[in-house]
């Protein structure tokens, strides 16, 4: 049997990392671990008890009292902070447009940094962020920095939401996408960057089958090497 691989995918808002990451996980029989859903986490906490978005050292205070859990699953993962399950309300739009100021703190970084490495030990897995390939896994055997279009990217959120039936406006997500790819690029710690060993994959004009195939022949390239 082959070394489980550690696999990197980075890039930003609707490239498609957590669907690509999720369905090569399920094939591969790994385990899949969204990074982004642990800056969500913490966003959503800190709404709730009126910690200051910006203020890294209240955020990291508020870490360290957290108990962050991810949880493998049929549909991905869940996510936990101690007892209460936070799977869902990570995802409303409040976190989604408030997320980047809290992820731009070098303090609160730094407090999930040993988080994700932990999970991160534990075997074949693919992990899907901002900073994996260039901060969280440097030694990564495969990395992969994946993009499309802002256009494109706010038409898949768009097409998602109005398959959940929520309401949905192109022009308004195509800005919030583009704004929060400027926090998350311009920021001074671990900013969103394509690492120098990365395999640069522009799926704009690619299906989710074709995404899938593409890496698993950049995997077979890093098993055969
Ligand atoms: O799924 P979506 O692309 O909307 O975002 P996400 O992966 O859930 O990440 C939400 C936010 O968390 C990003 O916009 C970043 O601000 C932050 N993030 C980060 O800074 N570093 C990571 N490794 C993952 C996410
Ligand atoms: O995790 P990230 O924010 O990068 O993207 P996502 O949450 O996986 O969302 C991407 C959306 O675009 C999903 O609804 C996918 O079904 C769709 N999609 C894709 O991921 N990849 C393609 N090549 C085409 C569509």
């Amino acid at each position: 049997m082959n070394k489980p691989l550690q696999i990197a995918l980075d890039g930003p808002a609707g490239a498609g990392k957590s669907t690509i990451a999720k369905t090569l996980a399920k094939k591969l029989g790994y385990v899949y671990i969204d990074t982004g859903a642990i800056y969500r986490a913490v966003t959503y906490r800190a709404l709730q008890d009126g910690v200051g978005l910006e203020d890294g050292p209240m955020l990291a205070a508020m870490i360290d009292k957290m108990d962050l859990r991810l949880v493998p699953s049929e549909n991905g993962q869940r996510v936990f902070d101690g007892t209460e399950e936070v799977t869902d309300v990570i995802r409303t739009n409040d976190v989604t447009n408030n997320v980047s100021f809290v992820a731009r703190q070098p303090e609160v970084r730094a407090a999930l940094m040993d988080l994700q490495r932990d999970l991160a030990s534990k075997g074949g897995i693919v992990m899907d962020g901002r900073d994996i390939g260039t901060h969280v896994l440097p030694g990564a055997d495969l990395k992969v920095f994946m993009t499309a279009t802002v256009e494109e990217r706010a038409r898949r959120r768009h097409e998602e939401n109005v398959a959940k039936g929520l309401p949905s406006d192109l022009g308004q997500l195509q800005l919030e996408i583009a704004l929060r790819d400027k926090r998350d690029s311009e920021r001074e710690v671990a900013p969103l960057r394509q690492a120098d060993d990365a395999h640069f994959l522009d799926t704009t004009e690619l299906s989710i089958d074709g995404v899938v195939e593409a890496i698993e022949q950049l995997m077979k390239q890093v098993i055969e090497r």
